[in-house]
């Protein structure tokens, strides 16, 4: 499929929200943009697969969870990268910005959702999507940005600067 350019998508987001330095450290090849209303189609449900169980919804279900997640204003960013040969994603991420009562109407920037297909991880996409989501969150006022991972992605994590804090505590339904 030939790359869809930013100017002809219904993005979830301004792209100019993404920080130049990090569009420039990608490989020519990939582009960075906001998460776009027809993204179902370009692999964003099986990029994220390599994550965790991600069943295959249907186009109009997850276009219906665009739309949902658009009309919440300065909320949900969610990324992905994009392959110029092929139209396809083959990175994505997302944070979403919590407000509070306490400090002051503090925000804080959790991030969620890092997935990079099995053929390309190691090349520092994982590192472009976290520095990009942190400059979102702290663009948007957050005090902090924090996420949860496995004991095995601490040290990605680490690499991306950020530090290991409290537990972690889960109750499924
Ligand atoms: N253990 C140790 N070091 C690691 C690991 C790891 N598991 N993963 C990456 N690194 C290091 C890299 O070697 C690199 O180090 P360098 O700068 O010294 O060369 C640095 O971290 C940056 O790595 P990237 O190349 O940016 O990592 P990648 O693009 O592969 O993305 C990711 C990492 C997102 C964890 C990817 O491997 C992936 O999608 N894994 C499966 C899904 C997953 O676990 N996602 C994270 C869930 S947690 C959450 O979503 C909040």
């Amino acid at each position: 499929m030939p790359f869809t350019p930013d100017a002809a998508l219904d993005l979830l987001f301004t792209e100019d929200l993404i920080p130049q330095h990090v569009k420039n450290e990608l490989p020519s090849e990939l582009h960075i943009r906001p998460l776009s209303s027809t993204d179902y189609g370009r692999g964003h449900l099986s990029v994220l697969s390599v994550l965790t169980q991600t069943p295959d919804v249907g186009a109009a279900a997850w276009e219906s969870q665009f739309h949902t997640l658009r009309s919440t204003p300065a909320t949900y960013y969610i990324l992905v990268i994009v392959s110029r040969d092929t139209d396809q994603i083959v990175g994505t991420g997302g944070v979403f910005i919590e407000r509070k009562f306490l400090r002051g109407l503090g925000r804080v920037g959790h991030i969620e959702d890092i997935a990079v297909s099995h053929g390309m991880q190691g090349k520092k996409l994982g590192l472009r999507i976290i520095q990009a989501l942190t400059h979102i969150s702290e663009n948007a006022g957050c005090y902090k940005t924090i996420l949860n991972c496995s004991d095995s992605n601490i040290p990605f994590y680490e690499k991306c600067g950020f530090e290991k804090r409290e537990k972690e505590m889960a109750k499924y339904a």
